[in-house]
């Protein structure tokens, strides 16, 4: 089977589920960081339905963490079977190139194929910039307390090696915040030493989708490259990269996008744009097999190389991954990126509407009430005594009741609140493949299980 063959496939799905001609070209990436608009979940229950039998998740269990890691689809399935098989039998010397996967993917994400690299995953991508960044003594990095290890780690070694000072907002956790209390928090803590400012978008901990658009507005006023842990935004969000504004965005291939394990999404600024007018920072391609000598890069477009490639260049790739993510692209695209954005937070909109009904709204550590920080995540205190948040057991007992009574598969959280406690609350992903009886099944479940674990 080849490429072609396989996208032919899924149009033929795709127009029996009722997608029009216009929407299967290839999608013309959205404008920045929009609102999504909450498709009602009940609107195109078939066409939904049809998405749902794409993906050969077990019917006996409903998951509900992709949070951590996504489901491929059949045709990624196909790919990877066909393509191992191909590599095997035609084998080649050499080790091919990947400028046509790039600049495919490249578009989608609306950034110039050579500001663009597939990375291994997030973390990979976030451990390639910090490798590559002239941090020294003194310098600090303006971060929350609420990272992943995939970016903590690589900080904690530019701590270690290179005597950086990590300076560390402390975020809300709860539904009173807007997106500009955000910007007020990491302006109080910008100083003439601030090198870099680096951030998740969403949070992991509670799915908050922190304003990147206005955070790297507020870097740039200062002068500050900016790096974002975008680990779940590729699949579940339709951003376009280049409006946000940032230097630099790590995502991942297989959570939301349902890539097969070992892909995501790096991109380089390697442009002076209006979304980002300042000089391009120092970065160097420190983890690749395809430097030559090309220097530092210069703050304009001309005197730039191709970063994309030179990261991209690092030994023999991972061709056959390449070409099953290529496929779980290819269906997100024929789709639609903001029709898929538009459902996943609509579904997890009202899974938030409905833990503010059971619980209040004090329960929901996620926001909701402005719109600009949603997301597909969600994150929320099931206990009926509101303190139980706090008993890492209680927490972990939850989650395993909840498999094995209810067959629902969701993950807690170790997160620390503004007050110094620390928090075990449980965090749900609502996605493509789910819809709204699952809603009203987890919170049905969940309150059940609130009543045993008390
Ligand atoms: C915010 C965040 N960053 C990084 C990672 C690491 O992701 P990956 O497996 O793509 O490296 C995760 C994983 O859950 C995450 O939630």
């Amino acid at each position: 089977m080849t490429l072609s063959s396989t996208k032919l496939s899924r149009r033929g799905i795709l127009q029996a589920m009722g997608v029009g001609a216009a929407s299967l070209a290839v999608a013309s990436p959205a404008a920045a960081q929009t609102a999504p608009a909450f498709t009602a979940p009940a609107r195109d229950a078939n066409f939904w339905r049809a998405v749902r039998r794409e993906f050969i998740l077990d019917k006996n269990v409903l998951f509900m963490n992709v949070g951590t890691v996504g489901s491929p689809p059949k045709d990624v399935l196909r790919e990877l079977q066909v393509r191992a098989e191909e590599v095997s039998r035609d084998a080649i010397s050499g080790y091919g190139s990947f400028d046509e996967i790039r600049a495919e993917l490249a578009m989608a994400y609306g950034v110039d194929t050579d500001e663009f690299a597939i990375s291994d995953n997030t973390s990979d991508g976030m451990a390639k910039i910090f490798a590559g960044l002239n941090l020294g003594p003194g310098d600090e990095v303006l971060t929350t307390n609420h990272e992943h290890s995939g970016g903590n780690s690589p900080l904690r070694v530019a701590e270690d090696r290179h005597g950086v000072t990590t300076v560390r907002v402390t975020l809300p956790v709860g539904d009173d915040q807007t997106a500009e209390d955000y910007v007020a928090l990491f302006e109080e803590r910008i100083t003439s030493r601030t090198k870099l400012i680096m951030f998740s978008a969403p949070t992991y901990l509670t799915g908050t989708m922190l304003p990147i658009r206005l955070l790297c507005e507020l870097a740039q006023q200062h002068g500050i490259p900016t790096l974002v842990d975008a680990a779940h935004v590729p699949g579940m969000m339709a951003y376009n990269f280049r409006d946000l504004g940032a230097d630099f965005i790590a995502g991942a291939g297989a959570k939301w996008q349902c890539g097969p394990a070992g892909s995501g999404v790096l991109y380089v600024r390697n442009r002076v744009t209006a979304a980002n007018p300042n000089p391009l920072p120092t970065f160097w391609p420190t983890i690749s097999s395809g430097y030559s000598g090309q220097g530092a890069r210069t703050a304009d477009a001309p005197g730039s190389y191709d970063i994309g490639k030179t990261l991209q260049s690092c030994g023999n790739g991972q061709r056959v991954v390449y070409d099953g993510f290529l496929a779980a692209h290819r269906m997100w695209e024929e789709i639609g990126r903001e029709r898929i954005q538009d459902y996943v937070v609509g579904l997890s909109t009202t899974l938030k509407e409905q833990i503010v009904e059971r619980w209040g709204r004090q329960a929901l550590y996620s926001p909701v009430s402005d719109e600009r920080l949603r997301c597909a995540l969600t994150s929320f205190n099931p206990f009926q005594d509101a303190t139980d948040v706090m008993n890492q057991e209680k927490s972990v007992e939850f989650v395993a009741r909840l498999k094995d009574q209810h067959g629902i598969v969701i993950r807690n959280t170790t997160t620390p609140a503004p007050s110094g406690d620390v928090y075990y609350p449980m965090r749900v992903s609502t996605h493509l493949f789910h819809n709204a009886g699952d809603v009203d099944r987890v919170v049905e479940a969940a309150w059940q299980v609130s009543q045993q674990v008390a």
